[in-house]
């Protein structure tokens, strides 16, 4: 399955409710940056409170950018697909995205995106879900990971840190967290 705008348009009318993450953005250091949060999906719970200097959040849906309309201060929401950002080289200092990567088979080109729109000091935040590093939870996730890759275009059992590696880019520190499931990874440019 490859995730497509007409895919996603579909999931936020059917279940935006499964899709947001609420406060999985507070994880993550944007204190202070100009961020561009690709895949932002519904910001229910107001990124400002990280207090970046500018923000921006980009989806390839057009309803979540209306739902966080309401509910966050960002700078601005802009409809567009993270393999092709419509922003300048060299735009913001952080580009960061939270479970969207897990749902791509274009890992690399939204991963390029991402550096070329962020300073040469930039950084990229990644914060995925992945094969635990339990052996017992990675044989549940193994178990499900067909048929939640048919319903929903999601992958259970990828190693965003390596893929991330294997893109080309220097890992600065990747942290797991719930049974080594969630990665945050940190990524220079
Ligand atoms: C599971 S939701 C996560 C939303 C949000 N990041 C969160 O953690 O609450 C994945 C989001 O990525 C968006 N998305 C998927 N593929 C995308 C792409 N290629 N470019 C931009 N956004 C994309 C979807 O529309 C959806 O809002």
């Amino acid at each position: 399955m490859v995730n497509t705008r007409k895919f996603w348009e579909e999931s936020w009318e059917k279940h935006p409710q499964d899709l947001t993450n609420t406060y999985a953005h507070l994880l993550l250091d944007i204190t202070d940056k100009s961020a561009l949060y690709v895949g932002c999906g519904y910001i229910m719970y107001d990124i400002g409170i990280l207090k970046p200097g500018y923000f921006i959040g980009l989806d390839i849906a057009k309803k979540p950018l209306d739902l966080s309309r309401e509910t966050s201060y960002a700078d601005g929401f802009v409809l567009g697909n993270g393999n092709n950002l419509p922003f300048k080289t060299d735009s913001f200092d952080v580009a960061f995205s939270i479970d969207t990567f897990t749902y791509t088979n274009n890992f690399y080109d939204i991963l390029k995106e991402m550096k070329r729109v962020c300073r040469k000091s930039g950084r990229i935040l990644l914060l995925e879900h992945g094969a635990s590093n339990s052996k017992f939870v990675r044989r549940l996730q193994a178990r499900r990971e067909s048929k939640q890759y048919s319903l929903i275009g999601c992958h259970l059992m990828r190693n965003p840190e390596e893929l991330v590696g294997k893109a080309g880019f220097k890992i600065a520190s990747c942290e797991r967290k719930f049974s080594g499931i969630f990665y945050i990874i940190e990524a220079g440019v």
